[in-house]
């Protein structure tokens, strides 16, 4: 057993909370001992996004053989369990933390139900992200598929959740917008790739939101003008025009992530770190818009690097660690799988009654 506060061993993370199938084995330190992940994109491309209950199949298919590669390969015993347990889609929560719950039940470990939000908002304290490693508190920017949120991140199981999106999630409106452009899912990437190749002031395009009071964001009405000028232009757009959209889109989400983080910085004069993580802090553009940002107010930018961005085991096993060392003793075993999860929940072990969709 693991007295609160002292880690004796090493902390074994599982992630499957969507259709990354992920396991990693760190030290008591928070270096990777071993990992694996494996994308799903190839199962659900076809259908152009995430089948739930194909994920949550192919999760149970590779999961155990995971698992048990990434501990032969630590080479040492984990001393700690931690599973994301939410929010994400249901069938691979349940299938993650029942896994990790029969683990730590067998091995008679403790059991950390992870919040896949604070694990991206933790990550970048992992060691080798950022010397000096950014102390609490600190500003998260959480962009990805599902999630857009800013958030005072002031230690473990506690988080001020300052403004969200009051629609999509830039990761969605990314998805959608290189759907119109008949780019393969996930778009994020793609149109990435494409918008390289163009120019972001070709196409005027709407920044929501910008200099309104407060934080929140608001991705739907850009989603909306791109395919209002497609549907405008009605002919097909040549490779260069269709480049000169995807980085007109781009731009205009970097631009209305930075000024909503600007407007944020300003409301946590404490932080002097801005954290960007989630897929969408892959995006160079995004990342540099934000790094601007943070110097022009005065404060330094931590992004992980993309692997650590985008969904992973190691960001899980590390919000456990942080947990432990916090003093959490990590007795999650009736914390049950939740495909909504607030950050802002007061207490992460014990989320409230689950209420409203599903
Ligand atoms: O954090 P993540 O892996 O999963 C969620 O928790 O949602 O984020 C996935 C999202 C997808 O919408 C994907 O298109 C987007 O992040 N994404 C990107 C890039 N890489 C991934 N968006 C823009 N540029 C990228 N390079
Ligand atoms: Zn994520």
């Amino acid at each position: 057993m693991t007295a609160p506060g002292v880690v004796s061993g090493p902390v074994l993370g599982i992630e499957t909370s969507c259709d990354e199938t992920a396991a990693a084995l760190l030290d008591p330190q928070g270096r990777v001992l071993a990992q694996a992940l494996w994308s799903q994109v190839a199962e659900h491309a076809r259908y152009g996004g995430v089948v739930p209950e194909l994920a949550a199949r192919a999760h149970l298919a590779r999961l155990p053989g995971m698992v048990e590669a990434v501990l032969a390969e630590g080479g040492a015993a984990p001393a700690i369990v931690a599973a994301t347990t939410g929010p994400g889609l249901i069938g691979g929560l349940i299938i993650g933390a029942n896994f990790g719950k029969g683990l730590a039940l067998a091995r008679r470990l403790p059991f950390y139900a992870v919040n896949h939000l604070e694990a991206h908002a933790l990550s970048a304290r992992l060691p080798g992200v950022a010397e000096p490693r950014p102390e609490f508190p600190y500003l998260t920017l959480l962009v990805s598929g599902g999630h857009c949120l800013l958030v005072e991140t002031r230690g473990p199981g506690a988080h001020r959740v300052l403004g969200r999106t009051l629609d999509d999630a830039p990761g969605e409106a990314f998805d959608k917008v290189a759907k119109m452009l008949e780019l393969a899912w996930p778009g994020g990437p793609a149109l990435e790739q494409l918008a390289s190749e163009g120019d972001p002031g070709a196409v005027p395009l709407p920044r929501a939101m910008r200099g309104r009071a407060g934080c929140d964001f608001s991705f739907s009405g850009l989603k909306t003008a791109v395919a209002t000028w497609l549907a405008a232009r009605g002919e097909r757009l040549s490779r260069s025009e269709r480049a000169n959209l995807a980085a007109s889109f781009q731009a205009a989400v970097a631009e209305q992530l930075a000024d909503r983080a600007r407007a944020a910085l300003r409301m946590v004069p404490a932080c002097n770190t801005l954290v960007v993580s989630g897929g969408v802090a892959a995006n160079a553009t995004v990342r540099a818009a934000l790094a601007s940002v943070a110097t022009e107010e005065g404060r330094r930018m931590v992004a992980p690097p993309p692997a650590l961005c985008t969904d992973n085991a190691v960001m899980v096993a590390w919000a456990a660690l942080e947990r432990a060392r916090a003093g959490d003793p990590g007795q999650d075993l009736f914390v049950s799988p939740r495909p909504r999860w607030d950050l802002a929940c007061p207490s992460l072990r014990s989320p409230a009654p689950h209420v409203g969709r599903g």
